[in-house]
């Protein structure tokens, strides 16, 4: 019979597809697609290993539990396995993750544990310490660990490294993957390169603002890649799952770039894939460019673009953010930012400041006639550190802080991220000017925070909108 015993069997063996490239390309560039694994991932490879291998050495005994703190696909990975096998999952998952992936998750009957995302790492409601803690305290419980777990790029390193190799007929000669725990380009790579006589170069793409790749650790949006540094994190430890010395380069690629370049897959090669793999893709057309014919690189596809439909393939999600630029003929909330003022910090205290130090900037604000409120947030900023969108976390204006401040419930001293009102409302650079107008009108609205590509570049009121409908 052509059947499979067991699910199992389908994970991993993924196809390779040859990419269109732009005119003059130098090499072939082939794309494996992940997302064709059983559970939707390259993930489905991490969890059928660590579970096979915690079998094998008794740290996970039948009936016991599966924890995890996951981004979302290394859960379904686990999910499914432990479906099939008969464990049962509990997964803490980012509430920054889409809530596509969370379902997914608990349709597989696992149970979910939604914590904040974006905290320092040592903060005891870190998803990584609520994991930990869950399996700890759960009769039977076993922690996959993936960043640090060897069975993870041990994985690639038994299946997708071998894979690749026979596809490719030992030609491959550049393999081009996103860094997230470290574990598909440390697998995968390793074997490559042993496999070549260490001829195979081994490419990171990375966003721009991940530490990977020399960015600053800040907020970015493409899932799942990368590595992020909350601000306050004191030792910023890389996973064990990464294995730096695989790795012969990193190529920093920015969120807009990643995006658009799913879109262009989507529409022009019908390749509906998810975020990071737009930043593998967009790494690996920047490489295969500078090669030649007898070259050939293969790039990791991780995911499918079905579980992004709210974000990434959203024209509102995008222009909300400011990567989308919107029609170009209307007069856009971006064009009311003179270039001077785009290059000035945003109206911002560290929400370790003090009420006093913030009164004292309200008051120069108002002095000079600016609308007399700051953005408060946890990140430092200045130059070429704007804050992200998730950074602003409220807001202090003048008038609040001194009332609060007249009646007792504010003393100078306290921290200002004490006293915080809701955040100024956020706009896409691309918006349209006259509807954001009537919007912050309706709301009576004295401020509103421009996007760019997700981060902040400054402030608009009706009064700048007016000035630019005018023109
Ligand atoms: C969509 C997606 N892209 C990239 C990665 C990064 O892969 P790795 O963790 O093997 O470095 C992951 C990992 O979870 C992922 O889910």
């Amino acid at each position: 019979m052509e059947a499979h015993e067991s699910l199992l069997d389908l994970i991993g063996n993924t196809p390779l597809v040859r990419l269109r490239t732009p005119e003059g390309t130098g090499a072939p560039v082939y794309a494996k697609l992940e997302y064709l694994s059983a559970g939707g991932s390259v993930k489905d490879r991490v969890g059928l290993r660590m579970i096979e291998e915690a079998e094998k050495s008794g740290a996970l005994k039948p009936g016991g539990t599966v924890v995890e703190a996951t981004s979302g696909n290394t859960g379904v990975g686990l999910a499914m396995v432990a479906a099939s096998k008969g464990y049962r999952a509990i997964l803490v998952i980012s509430d920054k993750a889409s809530t596509e992936k969370v379902a997914t998750l608990r349709a597989y009957g696992a149970e979910v544990l939604v914590g904040r995302g974006g905290l320092p790492a040592e903060h005891p409601e870190h998803l990584f310490n609520v994991a930990a803690r869950i399996a700890e305290e759960t009769p039977g419980g076993w922690l996959a660990g993936q960043y640090d777990n060897p069975d993870n790029p041990g994985a690639h390193y038994a299946s997708t490294g071998p894979e690749i190799w026979r596809q490719t007929e030992g030609r491959i000669t550049h393999l081009v993957s996103c860094v997230g725990t470290g574990g598909t380009i440390s697998g995968t790579g390793r074997f490559l390169k042993e496999a070549s006589d260490g001829k195979v170069r081994v490419i990171g793409a990375d966003p721009t603002a991940s530490v990977y790749g020399g960015g600053d650790g800040r907020p970015y949006f493409v899932e799942a890649a990368g590595h992020f540094r909350h601000p306050e994190t004191v030792e910023d430890v890389w996973p064990k799952s990464f294995h730096q010395d695989v790795v012969d380069d990193i190529l920093p690629i920015g969120d807009r770039e990643s995006l658009l370049t799913i879109r262009r897959l989507a529409r022009e090669e019908g390749l509906l894939v998810g975020g990071s793999a737009g930043t593998a893709v967009a790494a690996a057309l920047r490489v295969a460019a500078g090669l030649t014919p007898q070259d050939l690189v293969v790039v990791m596809l991780p995911d499918s673009g079905k579980q992004y439909l709210s974000k990434y393939f959203n024209d509102d999600w995008l222009l909300h953010l400011g990567f989308l630029d919107g029609d170009e003929s209307l007069p856009r909330v971006g064009d009311a930012l003179s270039g001077d003022r785009r290059e000035q910090p945003l109206p911002y205290l560290h929400h370790h400041s003090t009420v006093g130090r913030a009164l004292e900037a309200l008051r120069a604000r108002q002095a000079q006639g600016d609308d007399p409120v700051l953005s408060v947030g946890p990140c430092p900023i200045g130059p070429g550190r704007q804050p992200a969108a998730s950074e602003l976390v409220g807001t202090v204006s003048l008038e609040q802080l001194a009332a609060a401040v007249a009646d007792g419930s504010a003393a100078p001293g306290d921290l200002v991220g004490d006293h915080l009102a809701a955040p100024l409302p956020q706009f896409g650079a691309g918006r349209p000017a006259e509807a954001t107008l009537a919007e912050l009108t309706e709301r009576g609205l004295s401020s509103a925070v421009v996007l760019y590509d997700g981060y902040a570049v400054g402030l608009v009121g009706p009064a700048e909108l007016r000035a630019l409908l005018k023109d």
